[in-house]
């Protein structure tokens, strides 16, 4: 197996049964508590959570963030998932791409458009490797596995802790704008668990970006993951920074007031009460990412359908608890937010 698709399966096993969670951070969802109705005037039938995202209706703001590509087990686990997206209407984000760049023999491992016709496909590369890349090269990534858009990932605190990382990364913001200007299809900008800030928010938009994913902090640390696989005597660095990042809830209410067409809230979502309040912080859908493998890991097809069954019922017992018919009625629905976020929000700058 080649070097990426050993990082690839460390990853999955890593995301699936390691200590890779942020310990002290929280995504600061618990910082926000809806006001409850306790006359909705509502029946819990009626509720209706679709939502416009990318150009396609999606039965629930829901998406399946991009986890994995480039070995026989990644393929399993994106056909898996994907199928379950297209079942149930949801998004689906694939891994990064860039195992099947270095390598088209593994390209097969992100084809999902047979089992997921009319699933929002989201592809994915690395800003990092897109700035050394052609355009056309670029589309043709996003191309090739028939995908609606393409997330850019943001990584930087990943990749400086990580052993033999990337520790160059000047001209992103040119790049972006370069790939907004050059590529057909949309771009999502994406962080990968450390939250985009208000500033940078305002930066995207100014260089054309008009989609992104917050990937806050509270969930999966990919400092964390780095500092796992990294040797004993390498430690210390990625131990600092394991609790670096902006909480996804701060993340999103900082960014939502930029005007982007799409916000996805990733980063810690574990329930849909998480959704609901992503959805009234300003977001479109929220992403999902470890908690996902994790149902796949340990219960199979079944234990995926079951955890979204849940989730399910928490975001629409929550619209039914504020009284809120559809999406646009929770975006409105009264809240109080506590210190903490409220100090994020005053103080991060946008
Ligand atoms: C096993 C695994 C692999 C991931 N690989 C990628 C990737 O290739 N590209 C990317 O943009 N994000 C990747 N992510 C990051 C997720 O999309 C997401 O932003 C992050 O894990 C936070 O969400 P969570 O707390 O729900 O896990 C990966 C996450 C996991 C768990």
């Amino acid at each position: 197996m080649s070097e990426i698709g050993k990082r690839k399966d460390d990853h999955l096993d890593l995301a699936a049964r390691g200590d890779v969670g942020f310990h002290h951070t929280t995504t600061l969802f618990e910082a926000v508590r809806f006001v409850h109705d306790a006359l909705p005037e509502l029946s819990l039938d009626e509720i209706d959570t679709s939502q416009r995202v990318l150009g396609k209706t999606l039965r629930a703001p829901i998406l399946i963030a991009g986890m994995t590509g480039g070995t026989e087990r990644a393929a399993g686990i994106n056909r898996q998932l994907a199928k379950l997206a297209q079942a149930r209407g949801y998004a689906f984000g694939l891994g990064s791409q860039r195992a099947m760049y270095k390598d088209p023999s593994v390209a097969e491992s992100y084809r999902v458009r047979d089992v997921a016709p009319d699933v929002l496909l989201l592809g994915n590369i690395g800003l990092v490797q897109a700035a050394q890349m052609q355009s056309d090269e670029v589309a043709a990534l996003a191309r090739s596995v028939a995908a609606d858009a393409l997330c850019l990932h943001l990584n930087p605190a990943q990749e400086a802790v990580q052993a033999g990382g990337d520790r160059d990364f000047r001209n992103g913001l040119s790049t972006i704008a370069r790939l907004v200007s050059e590529l057909a299809l949309p771009l999502v900008v994406k962080e990968t668990g450390c939250g985009i800030s208000g500033s940078v928010a305002r930066r995207l938009r100014a260089a054309g970006v008009r989609h992104l994913d917050v990937s806050g902090a509270g969930g999966t640390s990919w400092v964390a993951v780095e500092t796992q696989r990294a040797q004993a005597s390498r430690r210390g660095l990625g131990e600092t920074f394991w609790e670096w990042g902006i909480p996804t809830a701060a993340s999103v209410a900082l960014a939502a007031g930029h005007g982007f067409d799409t916000v996805f809230a990733t980063g810690g979502v574990s329930s849909g009460l998480d959704v609901a309040k992503a959805i009234a912080l300003g977001a479109h859908a929220a992403g999902l990412a470890r908690p996902v493998l994790q149902a796949l890991e340990g219960g199979g097809e079944t234990g995926v359908e079951d955890f979204f069954d849940r989730v399910e019922a928490e975001l629409r017992t929550a619209m039914l608890l504020v009284g809120a018919r559809d999406l646009a009625a929770l975006r409105r629905a009264a809240r109080v937010v506590g210190p903490e976020l409220s100090l994020w929000l005053g103080q991060a700058g946008g």
